[in-house]
């Protein structure tokens, strides 16, 4: 193992550029970068459309029983991607049906184990930049940086009804507002390792900063670290 590597965790509420601070400073440090929610996503995609009655907790263990996922580059751009089953479904799982249920099966206790585990495992190797929600409290206790993202709620919303407005015109906005809020509540109330900032994490507010300044002051506090 290379003995400079380090684990970088960041968690924080939806839609605050979590995902896109991870993959830059993946990409500057040579790093993995791993999407933690595209794992939970990935697996309620599997659930809904097998129809799995998420409140019977035999149903969900026999259907993880089913489910492998695995991350591979994009080859032309490098960006990781999941698959399920060995099907991309890098983009399937970013639609908003997806994002409606999403929260509610990321909180049950099982499926919660079985995504931790394989992102442990990720892990081991050091040299991991992994985004989410308990990616500092629970899946890395032990991280040597993390950092705590957030950003207004107004600020988010645009940001995320852009992004969704790229892909499909007819996206409403108060769908995407409404869809931020509950999964917030959701994963901040949850019993199991629930959203919360790790007590030695860095917060990192982007309501008025872009996301290059960010990344300048991330990167600064990294090569503090690791010399
Ligand atoms: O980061 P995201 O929006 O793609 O995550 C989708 C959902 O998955 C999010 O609403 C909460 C859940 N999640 C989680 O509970 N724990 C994680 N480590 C990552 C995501």
């Amino acid at each position: 193992m290379d003995t400079n590597k380090i684990i970088i965790t960041i968690d924080g509420w939806s839609s605050c550029g979590k995902s896109t601070l991870a993959k830059q400073l993946a990409k500057e440090l040579n790093y993995a970068y791993i999407d933690s929610g595209a794992m939970y996503r990935a697996i309620t995609l599997y659930f809904l459309r097998n129809h799995i009655d998420w409140t019977d907790n035999l149903e969900v263990k026999n259907a993880l029983n089913e489910i492998t996922l695995s991350f591979e580059p994009n080859a032309k751009t490098g960006d990781s991607e999941i698959f399920l089953n060995d099907e991309n479904v890098e983009y399937l799982i970013r639609d908003l049906i997806i994002a409606d249920k999403v929260s509610d099966i990321a909180a049950i206790a099982v499926v919660r184990s079985f995504a931790v585990a394989q992102q442990q495992l990720m892990g081991t190797k050091k040299g991991i930049v992994m985004d989410g929600r308990d990616i500092g409290t629970t899946v890395f206790p032990t991280a040597e940086i993390k950092f705590f993202m957030t950003a207004d709620i107004s600020v988010r919303v645009e940001r995320r009804f852009k992004e969704m407005f790229e892909k499909n015109p007819n996206v409403i906005l108060e769908e995407v507002m409404h869809n931020l809020e509950m999964r917030d509540y959701i994963d901040s109330h949850r019993e199991v390792s629930p959203l919360k900032k790790a007590e030695n994490a860095i917060v990192l507010d982007n309501t008025n900063i872009g996301m290059e300044e960010q990344l300048e002051i991330a990167l600064k506090l990294v090569n503090q670290f690791i010399g």
